[in-house]
């Protein structure tokens, strides 16, 4: 994988490390704490790089919360453990993990001990320079007593490494007991090998992945993933994959942190070879659902690509579509050579939030001719070709219970067809 922000960038770090190593010398432990504070890194980083320069590096570091979320779902961490983060930034999931473990009397003792529980990789110097710093601080912060160099502790800590995580190979890893990732959120190539496909993907589904091919049997898992990798359709044969290759569950987490508006989920877990049923989605229902009353598609035009060419219909798209209304005459036209509809049909606007009152706005169009509809909206038509069946699931729709469906099924800010497909009818359908 390319290093994906150059090193100079991160060079700015270097003076965050420096005044780290400055304090440590200086044996100053009344700053001690906030060097450890899982939430303050991420300042200090946002004060050093551009969000531009974070977004690239895709280092965003756990918060306090999340971090004791990930750490809380895996069994004991004790000194026979070996815990491995592949991707570690500036060691927050690290430092959680070593709170699990005791101290000795002195630093060298006890980085000794957590020298060979902790394990952690990052491609950036400076990251890694940073998570040793830290854990030698960490252990000064619980009130040992520093017996040794400042270069003497942190050769006690041999196994975290500057390491392209992609590189390893699973002999490095038949030790590891526990694995804690927040793996980076970027976009990359696919690696196109197994059920990935061309085209670009989200680099913690492939870190997840490679990982799981990698890791022993048994190897106890938990991982802060992107939402997308639960719920988005792209991502279907990454979860056969999970089911088949461990035993998962599944906590919905919701916004990263509340500078980084990315919806996660925790991954938690054992590595095992069993077919297994994982939740994915919370909500999962027996009841008859509105693919079996409509036919759902997005609109077929695309406004940039499609010619002006052909017959002229009436066109909707997202901002001339109110809330909740039928529409019955034409606001805008447009001549358009592709699929037209025939109305009557609801249409849903895909981009929706989770802040939003009602997640699947919809207005039901109604016109005695056939309709040209564009591609950010899904189309729902009835197969029965009533407009009362229209009216029946605007109710549905708007009900509470179909947001928190689809809160449940979707963070994203996209809908999805197959999500639209399977909102469940309620006991509404009479
Ligand atoms: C989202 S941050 C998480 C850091 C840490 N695990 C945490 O939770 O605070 C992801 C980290 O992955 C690192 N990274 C990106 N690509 C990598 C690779 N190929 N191998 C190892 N680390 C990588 C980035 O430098 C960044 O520090």
């Amino acid at each position: 994988m390319k290093n994906s922000c150059r090193n100079e960038e991160m060079s700015s770090l270097t003076s965050h490390n420096n005044s780290m190593r400055t304090l440590l010398l200086s044996k100053d432990k009344e700053q001690f704490h906030d060097l450890v504070d899982l939430d303050n890194i991420d300042l200090v980083l946002r004060e050093l790089l551009t969000i531009e320069e974070m977004r690239e590096a895709g280092s965003f570091f756990t918060g306090q919360k999340l971090a004791t979320k990930a750490v809380g779902l895996l069994p004991a961490i004790t000194t026979g453990s070996v815990v491995l983060d592949p991707t570690c930034g500036a060691g927050n999931l690290l430092l959680e993990a070593s709170r699990k473990l005791g101290v000795e009397l002195t630093l060298s003792a006890t980085l000794k001990v957590w020298g060979v529980v902790l394990r952690g990789f990052d491609i950036h110097l400076h990251f890694i320079e940073a998570t040793k710093l830290r854990i030698v601080i960490e252990a000064l912060n619980r009130g040992v007593e520093q017996d040794c160099t400042l270069d003497e502790a942190l050769a006690l800590l041999p196994n975290i490494q500057v390491k392209d995580a992609f590189t390893v190979h699973s002999e490095e890893l038949t030790d590891i007991t526990h694995i804690l990732m927040n793996p980076p959120f970027t976009i990359m190539p696919s690696p196109k090998q197994n059920y990935w496909k061309k085209g670009k993907v989200n680099t913690a589904g492939v870190v997840f992945d490679q990982y799981l091919r990698k890791l022993p049997k048994n190897c106890n898992v938990s991982a802060i993933l992107p939402d997308v990798l639960r719920s988005g359709s792209r991502y279907d044969e990454f979860r056969e994959f999970i089911s088949e290759s461990m035993q998962a569950d599944i906590d919905i987490w919701g916004r990263f942190n509340n500078k980084t508006d990315v919806d996660v989920f925790l991954l938690s877990g054992v590595v095992n070879d069993n077919d297994q049923v994982v939740s994915w989605h919370r909500a999962e229902s027996a009841e008859s659902t509105i693919s079996d009353h409509f036919n759902v598609r997005t609109g077929p035009l695309v406004a940039y690509r499609d010619p002006e060419e052909g017959s002229e219909y009436p066109y909707f798209y997202p901002k001339i579509c109110p809330q909740w209304e039928v529409v019955r005459e034409a606001t805008e036209k447009r001549r358009f050579r592709g699929t037209v509809l025939n109305p009557p049909l609801i249409v849903i606007k895909r981009t929706s939030s989770p802040s939003d009152r009602n997640r699947a706005s919809a207005t039901i169009i109604n016109l005695r001719e056939p309709v040209a509809i564009e591609n950010h909206m899904i189309v729902v038509t009835p197969k029965d070709g009533k407009m009362d069946t229209c009216r029946k699931l605007m109710r549905i729709l708007q009900n509470q219970k179909t947001n928190d469906f689809l809160n449940e099924r979707i963070r994203l800010r996209h809908l999805t067809i197959g999500v639209i497909k399977d909102i469940p009818l309620l006991g509404m359908w009479i």
